[in-house]
């Protein structure tokens, strides 16, 4: 049996904050970053709670958010009697609120069955990246290992999730590369996830097939309103797609450069797509028992977002020549060294990065097998 449920309303297009103005006569906490007080963001946003009884900020969440900012925000919530917890900022500011909310209520659950209401979330996502507006997951950071900690439960989804393009049009042209390639990283993993479905397909495609289309666009110019919206709505539609099946071996990786080196999540994920897709699709006759399946998929999704794949082989050849070439585009790393990580570096953790990989939620679901061999040789190919 198959699943399908989304259970976050989805409010979209130019105008969606004015949403925010049905919020009357309650009490809310707004969780965010300094970045978003600082750009006069967060008085937008009161402005459209003006109804609302009160409205307290939590402005201390940072990339990444470790579990003690966590509890700093758990902390914040206690007198503040909140109805709704509005979350603005990328994906660290929306699963900071996520994780607030949801560890407060298990606590409260245990310290006051009786009384403990439930706080709704609403998630305004400030960077077309993440997807963390419609998913089951947040991840954080454990402050003394400094590993990513993902927690994963259908009550972290947002109760609403408002993508309104004028929030995203301030992200300069790196962040919206970087948190772009993440969206593509999502759409793809999700499409050949070893429980991907008609469902996640369906979610999956259109995501890439806006995002192909609208990231460069978004990319040379921020306040193209129009491409910043379709790029708003392929990042929330990966996210919906990921949340179904999970993701892969990918962000396996991904989260473990992320953790050990402190590169952005859509950098680490981009990195290393090119080289997941060629695992995946490897064609040999060892491997082709395990992927024959996913070159399908990879062709299908090359000839969906417009590139000649006659056959699986040249799609699969195709589909990572045109990441390749959308990542020099935008000016990404496309190695290591250039992420200004130099090689003894890598090499000292490049057991800890297999490790950390290996025992990932997200590898778990790539639809290849996975060996530490197999990690070490894509390691090999992203050092310089
Ligand atoms: N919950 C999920 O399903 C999920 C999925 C993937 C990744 N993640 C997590 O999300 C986090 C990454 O999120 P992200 O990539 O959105 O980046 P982010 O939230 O860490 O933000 C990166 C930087 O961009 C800035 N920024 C955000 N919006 C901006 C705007 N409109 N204008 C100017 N600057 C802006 C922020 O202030 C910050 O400095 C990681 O912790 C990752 O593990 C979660
Ligand atoms: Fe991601």
């Amino acid at each position: 049996m198959k699943r399908f449920k989304l259970s976050t309303e989805v409010l979209f297009s130019e105008d969606a904050i004015d949403a925010l103005l049905e919020l009357k006569d309650v009490n809310v906490v707004l969780i965010t970053d300094k970045f978003m007080v600082d750009s006069g963001m967060v008085d937008i946003i009161k402005k459209k709670l003006a109804n609302c009884a009160s409205v307290a900020v939590f402005s201390e969440v940072i990339p990444d958010p470790p579990m003690d900012m966590i509890e700093k925000g758990i902390n914040f919530l206690q007198d503040k009697n909140c109805d709704y917890v509005v979350a603005l900022g990328g994906g660290s500011s929306i699963d900071a609120a996520k994780a607030i909310v949801y560890m407060d209520k298990k606590v409260n659950d245990v310290q006051n069955p009786e009384t403990a209401k439930r706080i709704k979330l609403i998630a305004l996502p400030t960077t077309s990246g993440t997807g963390s507006e419609v998913t089951q997951f947040a991840v954080v950071t454990d402050s003394k290992t400094g590993k990513k900690i993902p927690l994963i439960d259908e009550s972290l989804m947002p109760d609403i999730a408002i993508l309104d393009p004028e929030l995203v049009k301030s992200a300069p042209p790196f962040i919206t590369a970087d948190t772009g390639m993440d969206v593509i990283t999502h759409a793809i993993e999700a499409y050949v996830a070893e429980t991907a479905s008609d469902c996640s397909d369906a979610l999956a495609e259109k995501a890439s097939e806006l995002a192909f289309e609208y990231l460069p666009r978004c990319y040379r110019n921020g306040y193209d309103i129009k491409a910043r919206d379709k790029m708003h709505r392929a990042s929330c539609l990966a996210g919906m797609a990921f949340s179904l099946v999970n993701l892969g071996l990918n962000h396996g990786i991904a989260h473990a450069l992320g953790a050990i080196f402190h590169i952005p999540h859509g950098r680490a994920n981009a990195l290393v797509l090119p080289h997941v897709i060629d695992f995946n699709a490897d064609m040999t006759r060892e491997a082709a028992k395990h992927s024959n399946d996913s070159a399908k998929k990879y062709q299908k999704l090359a000839r969906i977002i417009g590139l000649p794949a006659p056959t699986p082989k040249v799609g699969v050849t195709n589909l990572i020549a045109e990441i390749n070439r959308l990542m020099r585009y935008m000016d990404r790393p496309q190695c290591i060294t250039e992420c200004g990580i130099s090689l003894e570096e890598f090499e000292a953790n490049r057991q800890e990065i297999v490790n950390r990989a290996m025992v990932d939620a997200c590898t778990l679901a790539n639809p290849r097998k996975v060996t530490p061999n197999d990690i070490n040789r894509i390691l090999d190919r992203i050092a310089k």
